[in-house]
């Protein structure tokens, strides 16, 4: 299953692959991560606050709804747990993801300049 994950993470971020220990880590310390053969979401809970750090499709199965279903899912799990905020940080030029989490219903709250290689990040944040 980890090998797989792997897979889909390289198809989803080529330049920047994470490896099985990236995940291994990432559940160390404390990261949920949801995953199937199509998609993956990974959010860590901090003082009550979610943060999504990452989620992917693989990309012959995108446009179907996956990220969206995934990011219902997560929310579920949160309200579960009575984490009511979730924060992300989306490269401004990341037009998919940019409109995903936009149609889910976060809003953008800040920038962060030159985050990502020179190219700004956008902070965005939904009340649950
Ligand atoms: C961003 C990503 C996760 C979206 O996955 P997906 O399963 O295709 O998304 P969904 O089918 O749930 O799409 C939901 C909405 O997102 C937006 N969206 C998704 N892909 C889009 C695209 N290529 N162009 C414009 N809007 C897009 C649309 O608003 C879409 O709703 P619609 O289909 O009713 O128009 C996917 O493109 C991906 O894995 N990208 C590479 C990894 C990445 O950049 N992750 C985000 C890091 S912050």
């Amino acid at each position: 299953m980890l090998n797989k994950l792997v897979e889909l993470h390289k198809q989803c971020f080529p330049d920047r692959p994470w490896s099985e220990n990236d995940f291994m880590d990432l559940k160390k310390s404390g990261c949920e991560i949801l995953a199937s053969d199509n998609g993956f979401i990974v959010w860590r809970t901090v003082a009550g606050e979610a943060e999504i750090i990452t989620i992917g499709v693989a990309p012959n199965a995108r446009r179907n709804g996956v990220a969206g279903a995934m990011i219902l899912l997560m929310e579920q799990e949160l309200k579960k747990q009575s984490v009511h905020k979730v924060f992300l940080e989306v490269s401004k030029v990341n037009y998919p993801a940019k409109n995903l989490y936009e149609k889910y219903g976060f809003l953008p709250v800040g920038t962060r300049p030159k985050y990502y290689d020179g190219i700004d990040a956008i902070i965005m944040q939904k009340e649950l």
